[in-house]
């Protein structure tokens, strides 16, 4: 019955707020969060406009209750948001380093200095799809909804040719993981905290 009256829409500009307080809401201990409302709406920002990036929400009674978001383009996109908040982000290490937020301090110097190192010696294949963030408020779990929200995905994916697309997920998710597993993930590997996962998108003979 709750199907019935979920709507799922594309994300517009309008929406980002809310899915930037959402985001906040539900993912509490990820590092995106603790860089701070401003910037993760910024982060969000950066997918505008993406041909590659699929950007869904699912509202009940105008509020948006879950979300997903995928592309074919995430280094770019991520380079030019680094970039683009270099100001804010040294801000943010200044602040972090000054409370001995380590967590927060190491994550950030890393991620940032990263995309200066890398841009000469990078690789030009052609990117992987990927799954960067679902996520389904705490009240409209289990009802299918990220159900609904992946099919969409996969449909539009499949309208691209895509053939297979990836995801990392914290080892300790382990809700997560059994939904990725159920959906048709299969695991490719771990590195550190984080698992890789993979789905190969079937096309019908005929397509
Ligand atoms: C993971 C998440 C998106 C699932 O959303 P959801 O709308 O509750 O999932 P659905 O109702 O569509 O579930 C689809 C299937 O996955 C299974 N599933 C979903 N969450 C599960 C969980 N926590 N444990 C076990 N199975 C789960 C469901 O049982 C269902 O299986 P079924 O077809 O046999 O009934 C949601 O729990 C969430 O937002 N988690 C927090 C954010 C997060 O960690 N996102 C991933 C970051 S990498």
């Amino acid at each position: 019955m709750m199907n019935e009256v979920i709507k799922v829409e594309v994300v517009s500009k309008e929406d980002l707020e809310e899915i930037v307080e959402l985001h906040c809401k539900i993912f509490r201990n990820y590092f995106l969060k603790n860089l701070g409302f401003e910037l993760v709406k910024k982060y969000y920002q950066a997918y505008d406009d993406d041909k590659g990036t699929i950007f869904l929400k699912a509202s009940y009674n105008n509020e948006i209750v879950g979300f997903v978001l995928t592309t074919s383009n995430y280094s770019n996109i991520i380079k030019n948001f680094y970039k683009d908040n270099f100001y804010l982000l040294s801000k943010k290490i200044v602040i972090e380093t000054l409370k001995m937020n380590k967590t927060i301090f190491l994550g950030l110097k890393s991620r940032v200095m990263n995309v200066f190192k890398k841009s000469k010696e990078e690789n030009v294949e052609e990117e992987e799809n990927c799954l960067l963030s679902i996520a389904i408020d705490d009240n409209f779990r289990g009802k299918k909804i990220a159900d609904v929200l992946i099919n969409k995905v996969e449909m539009q994916l499949k309208e691209n040719q895509v053939k297979a697309y990836s995801l990392s997920v914290k080892k300790d998710n382990t809700g997560a993981k059994k939904f990725y597993e159920k959906i048709g993930f299969e695991k490719i590997g771990g590195k550190g905290e984080l698992e890789y996962y993979t789905k190969k998108l079937n096309f019908r003979k005929e397509e």
